[in-house]
């Protein structure tokens, strides 16, 4: 089953727990946090004392990306702050094997995060620690821009080598998706998809998450 994440970059955070029931209407069950640090990426947005009162607001599973520097320092206090899942950037960790092994020591599923100019093959040895991998379908920082059309190749490469090496990790894309360009994610190899500025700058929220949901499990069953 494809998963629709909403992520709160777009919503209105000055009413965040309405925001969020809002979508929750449409029956999802992931949400996606974008945690940005004004060093990885330009932008800056939340850290854990607004993950801790979100946690708060909802049951939904909180799917936390990290793009931040030195994700390790920070990690404790995202598990703490009442995380689900973390997902951090290879290219922000020195040792990712050590990184990911502590995400699920700490029993919360790992992901492992490539931004589009980032090749596959930075993951040979990684694969099997990870329950998820994010291919950034645009380069990070800011919610609103256009999918990067490149990456349906690198998404079937990491669907091919996932078959092949008979893994079972989630691939998840995030940034740019469109109702649009859903069926061709999801036949490219897409188990989650994320997505933010269509969703909460639409007037009905819930309408087009469920608009989403409904297209993705049209190409999902074309595709098995
Ligand atoms: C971008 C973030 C995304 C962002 C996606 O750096 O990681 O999660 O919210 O937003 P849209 O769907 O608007 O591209
Ligand atoms: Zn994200």
């Amino acid at each position: 089953m494809i998963e629709i994440i909403p992520s709160i970059l777009s919503a209105d955070f000055a009413r965040l727990a309405e925001e969020i029931a809002r979508v929750e209407k449409a029956g999802i069950r992931m949400l996606h946090l974008d945690i940005m640090d004004g060093h990885f990426v330009p932008n800056i947005t939340i850290g854990p004392p607004v993950v801790r009162c979100i946690r708060k607001a909802t049951a939904l599973t909180l799917d936390v990306h990290l793009m931040i520097e030195d994700p390790d320092r920070h990690i404790p206090s995202f598990i703490e702050a009442g995380a689900d899942q973390i997902s951090v950037h290879q290219e922000a960790c020195r040792h990712l094997d050590r990184t990911l092994r502590s995400i699920r020591a700490a029993g919360l599923r790992a992901g492992v995060v490539l931004n589009p100019a980032t090749p596959l093959t930075t993951l040979d040895y990684v694969l099997e620690l990870v329950d998820y991998v994010l291919l950034m379908t645009v380069n990070p920082g800011f919610g609103g821009q256009e999918f990067i059309p490149g990456m349906l190749r690198k998404i079937e490469q990491l669907d091919r080598e996932r078959a092949a090496r008979r893994l079972d990790f989630r691939i998840q894309v995030d940034g740019g998706v469109t109702v649009e360009n859903l069926p061709e994610l999801v036949r490219a190899g897409v188990d989650w998809v994320v997505t933010g500025s269509k969703v909460f700058l639409s007037p009905d929220p819930a309408a087009t998450v469920a608009e989403m949901q409904r297209v993705a499990a049209q190409a999902a069953a074309l595709r098995a």
